[in-house]
């Protein structure tokens, strides 16, 4: 069987760290897959000024089934143009639409609310990935005097709105999942809000097995800090999607924790852990890796290895029952150590 080919963007900061020690979990789960690194970063930019190559998206496309990338942001980089061209780019320019992002507590120590067990906390962020605010549309007028005016536009499309909802519903039924909650801010942002709720109405009368709810976005995050249990599937736009998923990773044991997939059925996706570059962190040792590798987990899963995915959660959730893990989640090891020992576990 030929192997699947990963492009690999460790990218910035704690990136660096946390994408390598991934890949050995992944060598040592026996997937077949290999792997190309590509040096896409802030380095790279302040080098010569490449953020990513102008065949960039087009090669990784055609070239490669998955993308495995680790974060990108850099102080150095004040615009943040590199972050923008590289993941906004992939995130955008190959339409990866769909931005799954799973909320699993593995153990009830992770978790900072009272009395709140891993049976409490097993529900999956559907986010929408290619509009809203981050279309970057917009303008400034007579800047720098005391009439600046800043906009920043909202977009939504019919047809975006309608294949992100529609994946939401797919998502239950494959997962078993029973319900799914539509979240927006449609009381207020009332022409994007009344387009999400016509096409939820719509999609929704497809699936009569699946139940649907809807909830304001600001009650929502109310909602998943007091009763996480009540969650199942939750699809919304990019921005409400952005803040509700890092509350979201809280609720399992920090950003540390947070796995994603950048994904469009039938085309190449991309897999990124939902922390950034850290730069506190950076070059330290510190940084916990569970996120990269439960990420590689669900990038395997995808690309249809699913045995070897299972073994590797296993054995992310072994290390955390045995505190084989770093002090954010309390335990002592060093990122390298913990995915060492994670590796030797499968
Ligand atoms: P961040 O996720 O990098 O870090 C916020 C805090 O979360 C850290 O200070 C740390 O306490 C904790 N944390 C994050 N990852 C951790 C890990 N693996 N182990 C332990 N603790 C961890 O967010 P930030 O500080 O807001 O952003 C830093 C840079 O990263 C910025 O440039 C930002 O734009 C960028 N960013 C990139 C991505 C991405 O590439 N997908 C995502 C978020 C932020
Ligand atoms: C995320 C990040 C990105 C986002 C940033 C770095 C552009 O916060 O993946 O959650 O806002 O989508
Ligand atoms: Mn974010």
């Amino acid at each position: 069987m030929p192997k699947a080919k990963i492009a690999v963007v460790p990218g910035d900061g704690i990136g660096k760290e946390v994408i390598p020690a991934a890949l050995k979990v992944v060598e040592a789960s026996g997937a077949p897959v290999e792997f190309t690194a590509f040096d896409w970063s802030a380095d790279r930019y302040l080098k010569d000024g490449t953020t990513i190559p102008p065949d960039g998206f087009t090669m990784l496309d055609r070239d490669f089934d998955a993308i495995f990338v680790g974060a990108l942001g850099d102080p150095r980089v004040a615009t943040n143009i590199h972050a923008k061209e590289i993941l906004l780019g992939m995130r955008f320019k190959m339409d990866l639409y769909a931005n799954v992002r799973p909320v699993k507590l593995l153990d009830e120590s992770l978790c900072p609310l009272k009395g709140v067990k891993p049976e409490h906390v097993d529900f999956v962020v559907v986010r929408e990935n290619t509009e809203g605010p981050y279309v970057d549309a917009g303008g400034v007028l007579k800047q720098g005097t005391p009439d600046e005016i800043a906009t920043q536009e909202d977009f939504n499309t019919r047809k975006g709105v309608e294949r992100v909802v529609r994946y939401a519903f797919e998502l239950a039924r494959k997962q078993g999942r029973k319900k799914v909650l539509m979240s927006d801010k449609s009381n207020v942002m009332t022409f994007a809000g009344g387009l999400w709720q016509r096409v939820f109405k719509i999609v929704a009368a497809e699936y009569p097995d699946i139940q649907t709810q809807h909830m304001y976005v600001d009650a929502l995050c109310m909602h998943m800090a007091r009763d996480p249990k009540q969650f199942d599937v939750i699809v919304t736009n990019n921005m409400f999607g952005d803040i509700i998923t890092d509350l979201a990773a809280a609720l399992q044991g920090g950003l540390g924790m947070a796995a994603s997939g950048n994904i469009h059925p039938g085309k190449t996706s991309m897999f990124e852990p939902v922390h950034g570059s850290a730069p506190p962190f950076a070059g330290k040792n510190i940084a916990n890796p569970i996120g990269a590798i439960s990420t590689a987990a669900m990038m395997l899963d995808h690309l249809g290895f699913a045995a070897e995915a299972g073994r590797i959660n296993q054995a992310v959730l072994a290390a955390v029952q045995h505190k084989k893990t770093t002090a954010d989640i309390g335990g002592s090891l060093g990122t390298k150590e913990c995915a060492e020992w994670i590796a030797s576990n499968l």
